[in-house]
Formats: structure tokens, sequence, C-alpha cells
């Protein structure tokens, strides 16, 4: 397994899970890559490390290149273990090197590994660091997704390396996006920031305007995870994304996600999906026992109506409802508009636990909407009317 070449002397050395079909809760049907990258430069670099399970085929790709003896450092741009579990094999191999980190990223490797004898250079944003012919730049990305979140810019090869940022859990063939299926991977993209990035919109918002700030012209974003975006129309188009998904840019779609018992959820679901049909607004309907969390999460960022549906079991929420507003209230999606409805048999009100969700988000909401057992016409008729006053909301 050799390294390949993405620019001039800066090779992809990173692996392919390609059986990966979860990510700490997140279901991946592609597999997901751990991208790494070597340059190739009077002091060789390495930038970002693999999961440990995978690294001895990073290893022979870096061989491939270069004795490790000579490599001059290791940037860590996330401790995070999917990038940073082949670091301690790398540091044996190679115990000269020096990691480049921030701050964040020095504790956080402290705390995960035994780092007896590793030497650190400390950076802060704006930071440089020569390699022989190219200039490093980094920009540290707080809570982008962890305390310790870093991009590193290659300023000779208009070349950021951002870590998680841009990436998506897609493994393929291919390692650049203009090769391989665009739409799966576009939507992979837009899957990874709503359930990695979602509650973390302001930071993104703060790192694109930081890399403005910094003057960076950038005409490829190779990510650790997933396909490199190569060129001004594809950087531009993943730049673009994120600045819409940041900002709560909705595309005024609807979603309803529920659970049902006995169908009566179910009715209340289907009734407010003929209202979103009949008013000509994109609505998707998504039982929380055939779909998964993280699939229905993906959808978030075109939303501008949710609503959740309950079957009440035991004077509770169901649990797989439950589970999933623990899921969503984690990842804070906001702007939203909300209608929380569902069914019940003998205690009213439980929708109300959904409600309060809704509004410690800060979301837009009508009245909650339940009914006792099989939701007859008359009260389908007065549903109807609750989701037209949720889409009459301004
Ligand atoms: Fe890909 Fe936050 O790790």
């Amino acid at each position: 397994m050799n390294g390949i070449e993405i620019k001039k002397d800066v090779y992809w050395v990173g692996v392919k899970d390609w059986n990966l079909k979860e990510f700490h809760g997140y279901t991946t049907p592609y597999g997901s890559t751990y991208n790494s990258y070597l340059i190739m430069d009077e002091k060789i670099t390495l930038v970002d490390g693999v999961k440990h399970y995978l690294a001895h085929e990073q290893i022979e790709r870096i061989k491939s290149l270069t004795d490790f003896s000579k490599i001059a450092y290791i940037v860590v741009n996330h401790v995070e273990m999917d990038h940073s579990g082949s670091i301690p094999e790398l540091m044996k191999l190679a115990p000269q090197a020096k990691i480049i980190t921030n701050n964040a990223g020095k504790m956080a490797l402290e705390a995960h590994f035994d780092t007896t004898g590793w030497q650190y250079e400390i950076i802060k944003t704006g930071d440089s660091v020569s390699i022989g012919k190219r200039t490093l730049t980094f920009m540290t990305t707080p809570m982008l997704h962890w305390p310790d979140s870093m991009m590193t810019y290659v300023k000779e090869d208009k070349l950021l390396l951002p870590n998680d940022g841009f990436g998506q859990h897609y493994c393929s063939g291919e390692l650049f996006f203009k090769d391989a299926k665009k739409d799966i991977v576009l939507q992979e993209a837009q899957s990874y920031f709503a359930n990695i990035l979602y509650p973390y919109c302001a930071q993104a918002e703060k790192a694109l305007q930081t890399a403005g700030d910094l003057g960076l012209d950038i005409e490829m974003i190779a990510p650790s995870h997933g396909l490199i975006w190569s060129g001004k129309e594809e950087v531009n188009l993943i730049l673009g994304l994120y600045a819409r998904w940041a900002s709560g840019q909705h595309k005024g779609e609807a979603i309803i996600v529920y659970d049902t018992m006995w169908g009566a959820t179910e009715k209340l679901a289907e009734t407010a999906m003929g209202v979103f049909q009949d008013a000509g607004i994109p609505v998707r309907k998504c039982c929380l026992r055939f779909k998964d969390v993280s699939e229905i999460i993906a959808h978030f960022p075109d939303a501008e109506y949710v609503l959740i549906g309950n079957p009440t079991l035991n004077n509770q929420l169901f649990p797989r409802v439950a589970g999933f507003l623990t899921y969503m209230k984690g990842l804070a999606p906001k702007g939203k508009k909300g209608l929380a409805f569902g069914s019940y048999g003998w205690k009213a009100g439980v929708v109300n636990q959904i409600q309060e969700v809704f509004e410690g988000l800060g979301w837009q909401t009508v009245a909650p909407f339940d009914e006792k057992y099989t939701p007859k016409s008359d009260v389908l008729d007065r549903f109807k009317e609750r989701v037209k006053e949720l889409i009459a909301l301004k």
C-alpha cells in the first residue's frame, strides 16, 4: 500500500474503514475514511493520525515514501481517537518528530496517552511554521467540535487540511469528490454537519470568518473523513453549504418524526403529511421504528417545520421518541417551527415534554395536540387546523 499524491509532493497516507457501520451512535451506511497527509518537504511533515486498528495501513503508506527517522513534524489537528489512535505508534517509530498542536491539543494528548518524551511546538491562530519550501499556517477552531480542534493551511499549495471540517463519513475507491457519486457525497457531507457539528454553528461561522480574515486562498480542501474538494468550484460549493447550514438557512421543508403502537399517532402523522403536501411543502415522514436517528437528523438543515409524535406508553414518552428527543436536544438545531402531537390511553399531556424541548431550543411553536385512543374524523380535522396554524407562523 503506497501513498497517493494529491498535490506535488503532498501525499494521502490515510486509511479506509470499509466496514464501519456506526460512529459513536451515528449510523454510517457508506463506511468512513481517516485521512492523513504526508508533505515531502525539507522537514517532512505528517498531518493527522488514524484510528488505532488501521495504524498498520497508515504506517505502510508512509514507509512507501520515507523512512520514519526523517519525519520532522507530526501535526495533530484533533485528538478524538479516530485521528489520534495511531499517534502513539507513530511516535515510537519517529521519536524525533515534534508534535505541532495547540495548548488544548497537548492537554488532550496527555489525557489520552503516555506522552513521556514527546516534544511539542505549540501554536495559536495565525502562527506559521516553515518546513522548507512551504509554510504551514494554523487556525484553532475550538469547539468545532472539540476544544483542541484546529486546521492547517499550506500557503504554497493553497491547500486547507481542516480535519473533521468539510468531511463526510464516506468510503469509496475514489479520493476526490469530482470522481465520486456527487449526490451521495453531498448528502453525507450534510449528514456529517448535522450529526457532528450542529451544536457548534456559531463556531463554524466564526471559522469561516477567520479564514477570510487570514486571507486564506484555498484551491483544495482535504478533510480527514471522506473525499477531497478540489478546485475553486468545489471549494466554493462546500464553503457555501457550510455557510448555509451554520446560519440555519433552511429549504422550507417539513419533517414528521414519530412512533406508533396501535396506529393512532401514525394516523395523525399521515394527516399532517397530507396538509403539507396540499400546501405544496416538501415533507418527509419518518417512523422511528424504521429510521435511525442519525438518518433523520441528516435532513434537519433543510427543514423549517419539525413535528414530533408520541404514542404514550405507561404514562411516559415512548422510549424511541425519548431517545430521539435526547439526541436532537444535544445537537440543538436552531430556528425551527415545532408541533408536538401524539395519542394516549388514560394520561393526557405527555406531549408537553416534547413541547418543553422545542421551547428549550428556542423554536417557534403552536399548542401541542394529543388525543385519546384512535382519532376520529372530527379530531383529524382539528389536527389539520393545528398543522395549518404551524404553517402560518411568521
Ligand atoms: Fe473525526 Fe472529531 O473526529
